[in-house]
């Protein structure tokens, strides 16, 4: 029976060694064995970005922002706009102003030095217990105990954890706490994380595969997929709204910025309506930004959000050359749209009106 205080580090370790993968921000177990320190504006930004999101959809956004920005001075010193511009996409925008406050309270307050353990980077905008702990481990070597997604279903297995989640995560953290080793505490860390995204898989794991099979309760009871536990979510509910894409003679699109807090706060969107629980809102003209022969696309543009489904009619409008943008408003050129802070959801819905409009060109994909 795995007790936890059961050594499993040093076989996750060795595992680690030989499997670990490759990832732009990380430094490989040879290097770290050669003494290659870890960059920790690049562990603090790749961690930053992989809350809530996959490594995959990470990588391309990592890469360019490292380009633009090599170092945390120069994240604070680059216009808030353009960090939220190369954030569009990646979703939960809070986490590119709060990226950005961080960058500027370590370049002002700390010499341009991310603070060295998890109890100082606590304190820092954006950064919460998890991403301290990771940081902390994998940075600066400190025994933190780092648990993600991906380490809650290892150790919900390891230890056939019967508490559902979220009310598990205390026992979790826990039982984390003491299998941390002193030494090598980011690598522990990252093996945790990658046995959890390569073979604890939520579905079908590879449990052959494992180092730690033998010792695995869950496994030995054939029970993986019971494991985590999770509370039953409340359903999602559905909001709907109506958004008004206009387009001038020149293709340029009109928008505007959402006020900095809340939901998508400091983006760009397409104007529109309210988003309400009601599914046959009134007449959406009045909420349309200019007076124009609106006409509706035909459909409705989806799009999942955490806490509520969001059902928005899309209406399209040609206007003249000279139609001026409203207060607050602005047209985007063709050219320019690709490039704005827009979400993910706003892309949709530019994209229903005008196939294509959002995209890049190839050239400039590479870059983005
Ligand atoms: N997910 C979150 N942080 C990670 C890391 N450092 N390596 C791999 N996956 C991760």
């Amino acid at each position: 029976m795995l007790d936890a205080n059961h050594d499993i580090a040093p076989r996750l370790l060795a595992w680690y060694d030989r499997h670990a993968r490759r990832l732009p921000w990380r430094v490989g177990p040879k290097d770290r064995g050669r003494g290659v320190a870890p960059d920790p504006y690049r562990v603090w930004l790749s961690e930053v970005m992989l809350q809530q999101t996959t490594v995959a959809a990470v990588k391309s956004y990592f890469e360019a922002f490292t380009a633009a920005w090599p170092t945390v001075v120069d994240l604070a010193e680059a216009p808030r706009d353009d960090v939220m511009k190369a954030w569009a996409g990646l979703g939960y925008y809070a986490r590119a102003r709060n990226l950005h406050a961080c960058a500027q309270a370590v370049a002002r307050d700390h010499h341009g030095r991310f603070p060295e353990t998890a109890r100082g980077l606590r304190a820092l905008p954006g950064i919460g217990e998890y991403t301290a702990a990771a940081i902390a481990a994998i940075a600066f070597d400190e025994s933190a105990a780092v648990v993600d997604g991906n380490v809650e279903r290892v150790i919900a297995r390891l230890f056939a954890i019967d508490t559902p989640l979220p009310e598990a995560k205390k026992i979790i953290r826990g039982i984390q706490s003491r299998l941390t080793p002193s030494t090598r505490a980011g690598d522990y860390a990252q093996a945790m994380m990658d046995l959890g995204a390569g073979i604890c898989t939520p579905k079908r794991p590879a449990c052959s595969l494992c180092p730690v099979n033998d010792v695995c309760i869950a496994h030995a009871r054939g029970d993986e997929d019971r494991y985590p536990v999770k509370a039953e979510k409340p359903e999602r509910p559905t909001r709907y709204g109506d958004a008004f894409v206009a387009v001038r003679a020149d293709g340029s699109v009109l928008l505007r910025k959402r006020p900095d807090d809340g939901l998508l706060g400091g983006m760009a969107e397409v104007p529109g309506s309210e988003w309400t629980s009601r599914k046959n809102a009134l007449d959406p003209v009045p909420d349309a930004p200019i007076q124009a022969d609106w006409q509706r696309v035909p459909g409705t543009v989806v799009h999942v959000f955490t806490h509520f489904r969001l059902e928005l009619n899309v209406y399209c409008a040609r206007v003249a050359a000279m139609e001026k943008a409203p207060d607050g408003h602005w047209w985007s050129t063709p050219e320019a749209l690709p490039f704005e802070a827009l979400p993910s959801v706003m892309k949709k819905v530019a994209e229903a009106a005008l196939p294509g409009a959002t995209r890049k060109r190839p050239k400039e994909d590479k870059a983005a």
